[in-house]
């Protein structure tokens, strides 16, 4: 079990948001949960994000998986590096380095992206723009932070690196096992490999306010709200044809602003849009439908019902009638269920009683969805 060494309060006051940060042995005794073999396994899948990014010479090249089995025959000793995003949802292992940072909200994390890179290798000076702790594992590298939004885009390389010139280093230190390097959005960062190297980043977004106007305004069509047309019966006449009066001008706008009135549709619309991962998720409906009675019976022999791993789950406080997962709404009969779905990984026999049809059978609906399994 990972455990950070220090208190997350403290750090949010002092760094997020503020200032990029080394935390050494931010974990304490840091094993890796994934090995580099395992990392390449992954690479290889059709349903996993990856990259092959190489700069053997300064020449950077990028490679989108899946990686062929032929592409890790053949490595070089250094000058390149292996990415891998969402590794939450596919290795139980390397899930577990996202439990020591469940104080801060599900609907704000993103995916945990494991990179081993050969020495030199790295993808080169570039800026995010989400949070990131990356917790160094084996090996070690040298990070460099630049001061906000300093440097240039330089023109992207087969579109997946964009990097930019050299910056000034405001955070120039090597991370050994364990250490974290915090970076906020806008920092311009570049590593590079001393040692061979595995290396986690806990990735956060950073939802942005065009973004989620575009998304509500699809929602908004989606759900065939607002489809009302202008309605003036005061109309009159104007002297000037060209002019827009302050009285059209307050209709249309209030047109524009009821949509944003209704408290309802912001709420359902955030959580079904935050509740939805940018990244593929390890979903298999069952084969043959499970039963409410075997549901039941697989909690009473002590069975576990888990969550799929990085499945988004969750539900507003102060209303936990519904609860959104991976962009659905699903009723509950209990706010209850809410907290004990969205903030638990797995369901056991103590869990809620199974006494409870209305319990029974959103556990069963869920399993059946495949967003649940029995374990
Ligand atoms: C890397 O490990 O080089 C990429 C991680 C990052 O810079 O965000
Ligand atoms: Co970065």
């Amino acid at each position: 079990m990972y455990q950070l060494s220090f208190d997350l309060d403290s750090f949010l006051a002092k760094y997020w948001h503020k200032q990029p940060t080394v935390i050494k042995h931010g974990i304490t005794n840091f094993i890796d949960p994934i090995s580099p073999e395992e990392l390449a396994g992954l690479a290889m899948e059709e349903e996993v994000d990856s990259r092959f990014v190489t700069n053997k010479d300064d020449h950077w090249q990028a490679q989108h998986g899946p990686l062929p089995e032929s592409l890790f025959s053949q490595l070089e000793e250094s000058h390149w590096q292996l990415i891998v995003q969402a590794c939450n949802h596919w290795h139980p292992g390397a899930a577990e380095l996202v439990a020591p940072f469940k104080a801060l909200p599900q609907w704000l994390f993103d995916d945990l992206m494991v990179c081993y890179s050969a020495p030199q290798g790295g993808v080169g000076p570039h800026i995010d723009q989400y949070d990131v702790f990356i917790i160094q594992g084996s090996g070690k590298r040298r990070w460099q932070v630049g001061a906000a939004d300093e440097g240039q885009y330089q023109e992207s390389i087969q579109g997946a690196l964009r990097q930019i010139e050299s910056f000034d280093a405001i955070i120039d230190e090597v991370l050994e096992p364990g250490d974290i390097l915090y970076i906020p959005p806008g920092f311009p960062h570049e590593g590079n490999t001393i040692e061979s190297s595995m290396s986690y980043s806990m990735g956060f977004r950073s939802p942005k306010e065009q973004e989620l106007l575009s998304h509500f305004a699809d929602y908004v069509l989606a759900k065939e709200k607002g489809d009302v047309h202008l309605h003036n019966p005061q109309m009159q006449t104007q002297r000037n044809h060209g002019e827009i009066l302050r009285s059209d001008l307050t209709l249309l706008t209030q047109m524009l602003q009821s949509a944003l009135e209704s408290k309802q549709d912001i709420e359902n619309f955030l959580a079904l849009n935050l509740s939805q991962s940018r990244h593929q998720l390890d979903i298999v409906e069952p084969e043959e439908v499970i039963s409410q009675e075997q549901v039941c019976a697989h909690l009473e022999a002590l069975g576990h019902v888990v969550k799929v791993s990085g499945l988004r789950a969750l539900y507003h406080a102060n209303n936990a009638n519904h609860i959104f997962i991976n962009g659905e709404e699903f009723s509950v009969a209990e706010p209850a269920f809410a907290p004990i779905l969205c903030d638990q990984a797995s369901i056991t026999l103590d869990s809620y009683s199974i006494e409870s049809p209305s319990w029974l059978a959103l556990l069963t609906r869920l399993v059946n969805l495949g967003y649940w399994y029995l374990d």
